[in-house]
């Protein structure tokens, strides 16, 4: 229970206000009394209450308007009213308006106390939750999704298109370009959010027992089926499924998943009657779907239904720009998470991170800062904290500008640093860092090649 909650009675008879008020000090509470329903608005339009008590007749305001009023400038807080014998019926019709309860006149003490103090508790859970949810919304809201490269504008800006709607997305893309982190921000962006996001992975699932993870089955329906059992489907009403790996679901399961596109009914194993849900589909797939397609794998009227907003995620390759951002991202959160001081990372590995092909895209470079964050002895990741698969690989997948013979020397210099400023995003210091020269030097050669 918390003591520090605060409290306003309203009542415009001074000597019950008080004995009131002194009441609920003594227990530890924060009391303000007022004695008219005007001056009781005015507070609780400039503080925080967490309680507000009125008697239901005021000679200035009804307690209802306070009731309502509350509850418009701030819905978190509970109204107790105060009523006597002869309005208690007004009392519940203000609880069905969102008062917490009511109270008889005259009012015992302990029942004030036992009241107040359900009413805090009630509100501690209340925010607990409210927090909880936050927590989430910002795990895997926009927030969540690190970027800045044209490409990430780019989604981010059909992001916030697609999830005020509740429109079929596919997400196509390299395995850990952040599909389902993708997936998850649309629907905690979106009206559903409060519902449930359910995943299923057509891959990860055996082909016969597919069908009734997504759509459920009745007792019988198969050997081993001894209960009825719900699938991901219903659990997801009104909330979203996100269909993982969707190209690997057989055709079997393909056609009964149009037919739920087409009137939203779907049919448990082993029953015949259809049960209506309303699920919003985010399917992903780092396959390409129009190849499936051609070789009769994928159902090409369930494609076109996919296919109306589709996301491709580009690799991490094409868009090295990011790379600096989600290596000092990832430094934050594993150094938050292994409760170590990381003072940062020398220019050298960072240049041998920017090198790498990052075939497993954002996973892999998310698990390679944590592992060096691992290893570190000295609170600095270098170059011998890099996993080896990833040190070894580097020099051969360099990337970069191609030079045809017959080009000089300083045409080269400023073609790279170029290159390079726009890698960094116009970042000078960054740029130095990766040409391996000073910064000095840096802006004498801007200056030379008029990169300025
Ligand atoms: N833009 C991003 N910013 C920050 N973290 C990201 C970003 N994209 C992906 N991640 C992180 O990278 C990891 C892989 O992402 P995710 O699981 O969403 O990828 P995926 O495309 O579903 O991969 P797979 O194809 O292997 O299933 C996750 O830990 C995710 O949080
Ligand atoms: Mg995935």
């Amino acid at each position: 229970m918390i003591r520090e909650a605060h409290i306003l009675i309203i009542d415009d008879e001074k000597t019950q206000a008080e004995a009131l008020a002194e009441s609920l000090t003594k227990t530890g509470y924060n009391c303000t009394t007022v004695l008219s329903g005007s001056e009781g608005l005015e507070i609780i339009r400039k503080d925080k209450i967490d309680i507000v008590i009125t008697d239901l007749i005021l000679h200035d305001l009804d307690g209802m308007v306070i009731l309502k009023e509350t509850k418009k400038i701030s819905p978190e807080t509970e109204v107790i009213l105060i009523t006597g014998y002869g309005s208690v019926e007004n009392a519940v019709t203000a609880m069905q308006k969102g008062a917490a309860t009511y109270l008889l006149k005259p009012v015992n003490i302990d029942h004030l106390r036992a009241v107040v103090d359900k009413a805090t508790e009630k509100q501690c859970l209340v925010r607990r939750n409210m927090e909880l949810h936050k927590e989430l919304e910002e795990k895997f809201g926009f927030a969540g999704i690190t970027g800045n490269s044209q490409q990430m504008h780019r989604i981010f800006h059909i992001l916030k298109q697609i999830s005020s709607t509740t429109a079929t997305v596919l997400i196509v893309g390299e395995s850990g370009t952040g599909k389902e982190l993708i997936a998850r921000a649309i629907h905690y962006n979106g009206p559903r959010k409060n519902n449930p996001f359910v995943a299923l992975n057509s891959a990860a699932i055996a082909e016969t027992l597919l069908e009734s993870e997504l759509f459920g089955h009745e007792k019988g329906a198969f050997t081993g089926a001894a209960y009825q059992r719900m699938g991901k489907f219903e659990y997801a009403n009104n909330g979203t499924l996100f269909l993982d790996e969707i190209g690997d679901m057989p055709l079997s399961t393909q056609v009964k998943l149009l037919r739920f596109m087409e009137d939203g009914r779907i049919m448990r194993v082993g029953s015949n009657e259809t049960i209506k849900t309303d699920v919003r589909i985010i399917a992903a797939t780092n396959k390409d779907l129009g190849i499936l397609v051609e070789e009769g794998k994928f159902r090409e009227d369930l494609y076109f239904r996919f296919n109306v907003v589709c996301l491709r995620l580009p690799p991490l390759r094409e868009r090295q720009e990011d790379i600096f951002l989600l290596i000092d991202t990832f430094i934050q959160e594993f150094s938050r998470k292994h409760g170590k001081k990381i003072k940062g990372i020398t220019p050298e590995a960072r240049k041998l991170l920017f090198h790498y092909n990052w075939p497993g895209n954002i996973r892999e470079l998310k698990n390679c800062i944590e592992s060096m964050i691992v290893f570190t002895m000295n609170g600095v990741l270098d170059v011998n904290n890099i996993p080896e698969h990833i040190y070894k690989n580097n020099k051969t997948a360099l990337p970069g500008p191609v030079f045809p013979v017959g080009i000089t020397l300083n045409e080269i210099e400023k073609e790279l640093i170029t290159k390079t400023l726009a890698y960094a995003n116009g970042n000078r210091s960054e740029t130095a860092k990766i040409l391996g020269i000073g910064e000095r030097t840096l802006y004498r050669k801007l200056d030379r090649y008029n990169l300025k």
